[in-house]
């Protein structure tokens, strides 16, 4: 069952009916100023950071379970009738209903009794604000008189604080309102230099800041008193809980619109210049006026909106493919794209699932993040592996996580997931093939970002390996340490009380627990190291490389193999995990990925033995769960792994980071089809039809689907931040698809079905344009035989380096 359709065209899905099974949400803001918007409205911003600097208020867990957001209200002013156009949160039957979300913006539109109206929704670029564009329809025969209401809750500030300390909170709360203008300016009038505006492009009748007000005690945002009665208050809030609401007085003769922009800005003043005049405590307003003045213009919103539009197609054109398989196409063209940004803008912060309070910037996934992102705006990933690699710590090891504002590791998560330092490798690998800029790894960057500290980036990818090798247990596997890419494979806590943290806890001394994970991820890495050495001539350290790499490749093809499979771990006990000999967890998805995905077992059918295992014991037609079996009862030697219920999460859920990892290693071994059918399984677009199971946007990917063993098999939860974006996006195009960025070149390396023909790409690579068309015929299966390039055959698949920016350059890869 589907909720709406895609428009390709326009680059949108567009919902048709509002109650889908979950809040179907999109991501405003690509700089600083960022929101989160469901289908029906709801939804919060922020500025950088969703925990420090939270503009708006939002209940989460609510029920419903979306309440709270960027409503505006109708009312028929003849007949006192009211309604939400975007159906929330009066969920008044409208006669149709749409939301269109699309790059960086949503539109919601509907009719009711004859009264059509939609409202864009978006972030101009380089501004602090949003624009909510209202237009106002009437399609009766007569005359209408209308009352248009905005609404918004502020939040103050601090947004653990603001859902906790209400003893200050409620009596903190202070705005003003000048010129039809209202601004929250919760404190201030101390420490803050910051306030939040909401401002309107119409005349108004009236306006309210006190949500007491604007609601009436004991009511919710279902029905108003304002907006029922039609009156506002002009209340002004002192405490309690500061919002903002307009009210515009609208007389629409038949078939006339109108235009009304609300603006929700965020504005900095210069501590010296908070208050004007001067020793008042009146918000100096001079800098932020022209910005208000200039976006309640409706030209200059067009152009915003425009110029956002224009943002995107630029983006999104870094690699453009037509293969005629419609999921293919718009997740590579468009919305795995579009993830891949909005999870490397926020991380793992603000979603449906995750608070915007919990959880910074991850060490482990911010590099992975740059994957799927790296082509598009090489700039940003720059700023980000060197922000990144300056919260390292001197041992090489990592803070897990850091904080987006002050870009500080995060003190109570800590370090010692020691699968962290690794993904730096690959990311700052990922970002110089696709770049060629080698002066990145010559900038000078601190360890914890202590001043005095700084080494060269390369120094510090050294470390990151060395770190590894420091740490090498009885089987000369590396040490697991808190956990490694499984958060929740936690083998040196051993706790029995609620409430600890599975990963930070330490209870207990003396374990030599190690990740054959690990293992694999060295190997890999160490590969990219040894390429990056190379190319600098630094000939000891790709010595160096090459010898750990085929050292630790020999130690998981023997104590990290198991006769069908590649071994998970060995626990504090030093006992097998994801063996035949265990009876839970026998076997684990993610070391068969890394380790074929590292080329280790390659060349001696180990990998393909352990392809054909994952395929018998693993996959499900909702994707590869993480394990099985499923670990039934609390295993206090493995952590939180075993606290979920059975095919949830870690425990054995389709933990769907994985499954490009199993995608990229059937190419690898030449099996298009497996690739593509596990690619597929997954795909959120392909799933569209099964929405009623799926539950979660078919738009964009879901950490989780329930796997085989939960009641619940094929239903997704956790979508938006997730690695699984980045990781599908190099798995579809850079290993079925195989258009690769190599140091060296552009890799075209197709492994596809036999049913399927050639296809064509236009790929934008260090500074020139490529046009691929891969010419296939239906029924071969094999690999790039012949290539040509500019009309001239060249030996391999290896497409040259541009001679010259601006060039275009055309490639004919044959498959055979
Ligand atoms: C979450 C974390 C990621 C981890 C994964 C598996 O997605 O963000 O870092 O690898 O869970 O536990
Ligand atoms: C929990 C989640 C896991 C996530 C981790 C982050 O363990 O199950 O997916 O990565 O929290 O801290």
């Amino acid at each position: 069952m589907r909720y709406g359709h895609f428009d390709d065209e326009r680059r949108e899905y567009v919902i048709t009916r509002p109650d889908t099974p979950l809040p179907w949400i999109n991501y405003l803001g690509c700089e600083a100023y960022f929101g989160i918007i469901s289908n029906t409205a709801g939804g919060y911003s922020f500025y950088r950071d969703a925990r420090l600097r939270r503009l708006s208020r939002y209940r989460y867990n609510n029920a419903p379970l979306d309440l709270g957001g960027r409503y505006v209200y109708l009312r028929d002013d003849e007949t006192g009738d009211f309604w939400s156009p975007s159906w929330q949160p009066t969920q008044r039957e409208l006669e149709d209903y749409s939301c269109r979300h699309g790059m960086g913006y949503s539109i919601i539109g509907s009719r009711y009794k004859g009264i059509r109206s939609e409202t864009t929704y978006f972030v101009p670029l380089g501004e602090n604000l949003e624009i909510w564009r209202a237009r106002v329809t009437n399609d009766r025969e007569t005359a209408a008189r209308l009352s248009l209401f905005s609404s918004i809750e502020f939040c103050l500030w601090e947004a653990l604080d603001d859902n906790t300390n209400f003893q200050r909170n409620y009596s903190t709360g202070e705005v003003e309102v000048v010129d039809g203008v209202i601004y929250h300016k919760t404190e201030y009038r101390e420490r803050r230099d910051h306030f939040a505006y909401f401002a309107c492009s119409a005349p108004q009748k009236g306006f309210d800041t006190s949500r007491d007000a604007f609601l009436g005690a004991y009511r919710s945002w279902d029905r108003p008193i304002v907006v029922e009665t039609g009156k506002s208050t002009d209340s002004i809030a002192h405490g309690w809980q500061p919002m903002g609401s307009h009210h515009v007085e609208l007389e629409l003769g038949p078939g006339e619109t109108r235009e009304v922009i609300f603006l929700l800005g965020y504005w900095e003043n210069p501590q010296d210049q908070k208050f004007d005049p001067p020793n008042t405590q009146t918000i100096n307003k001079r800098t932020v006026k022209p910005v208000i003045e200039k976006y309640l213009q409706a030209t200059a919103v067009e152009q915003a909106f425009d110029a956002l539009r224009d943002y995107w197609m630029g983006l999104l054109g870094v690699i453009q493919i037509q293969t005629g398989n419609e999921h293919v196409d718009r997740m590579v063209n468009i919305w795995n794209a579009y993830q891949c940004m909005v999870t490397f803008n926020i991380s793992r912060s603000a979603s449906l699932y995750e608070s915007g309070i919990g959880r910074g910037m991850g060490f482990r996934d911010s590099s992975q993040d740059l994957l799927g992102f790296v082509h598009m705006i090489p700039a940003r990933a720059r700023e980000r592996i060197l922000d990144t690699a300056a919260t390292q710590l001197p041992t090489g090891g990592a803070y897990h996580q850091y904080q987006p504002l002050t870009k500080r590791g995060n003190n109570d998560v800590g370090s010692g997931f020691n699968d962290d330092p690794a993904w730096l490798v690959l990311g700052v690998a990922a970002y110089l093939k696709e770049t060629g800029d080698t002066s990145i790894l010559d900038e000078p960057v601190p360890y914890d970002n202590a001043p005095g500290s700084e080494k060269p980036l390369y120094e510090h990818l050294q470390r990151s390996l060395g770190y590894t090798l420091d740490r090498l247990g009885p089987h000369g596997l590396p040490f697991i340490g808190r956990a490694d890419w499984n958060d929740c494979l936690n083998l040196n806590c051993f706790s029995n009380t609620p409430g600890e943290s599975f990963q930070t806890t330490e209870n207990k001394a003396g374990g030599v627990a190690e990740s054959v994970f690990i293992g694999g991820l060295f190997v890999l890495a160490a590969n990219e190291m040894t390429r990056i050495a190379g190319r600098r001539n630094d000939t000891v350290e790709e010595e160096r490389c090459r010898k750990a790499s085929s050292l630790m490749t020999k130690v998981v093809e023997t104590a990290g193999w198991d006769g069908s499979w590649f071994r998970r771990a060995y626990d504090y006990y030093g006992k097998v995990i994801g063996s035949a000999e265990n009876d839970e967890g026998q076997i684990f998805v993610e070391p068969q990925g890394i380790c074929i995905v590292a080329g280790i077992g390659l060349e001696n059918g180990l990998a393909n033995r352990a392809l054909a295992s994952v395929r018998e014991r693993l996959a499900t037609p909702h994707g590869i769960v993480l394990q099985q079996p499923p670990y039934s009862y609390y295993h206090i030697n493995l952590g939180e792994i075993s606290t979920y219920p059975e095919g949830y999460k870690e425990n054995a859920g389709v933990f769907c980071h994985t499954n490009p990892w199993l995608m990229i290693g059937e190419a690898m071994t030449g099996n298009g089809a497996g690739a593509l059918d596990y690619y597929l399984r997954i795909n959120p677009s392909a799933r569209e039809g099964i929405s009623e199971i799926h539950r979660c946007e078919p738009y964009v990917y879901a950490q989780m689907i329930a796997g085989k063993d939960a009641p619940t098999h094929g239903e997704a939860k956790n979508s938006w931040l997730s690695g699984t974006a980045a990781w599908n996006f190099v798995a579809i195009s850079q290993w079925i698809l195989g258009i690769r960025a190599e140091h060296n070149g552009l890799r075209i390396d197709p492994c596809l079905p036999a049913e399927w023909g050639g296809f064509t790409v236009i790929r934008r690579f260090r500074g020139a344009i490529y046009e691929i068309s891969i010419r296939k015929s239906t029924g071969s299966t094999g690999r790039v035989a012949r290539m040509v390039v500019d009309g001239r055959t060249i030996a391999g698949n290896l497409a040259p380096l541009p001679a010259r920016v601006g060039q275009t350059i055309e490639v004919e890869a044959f498959v055979q």
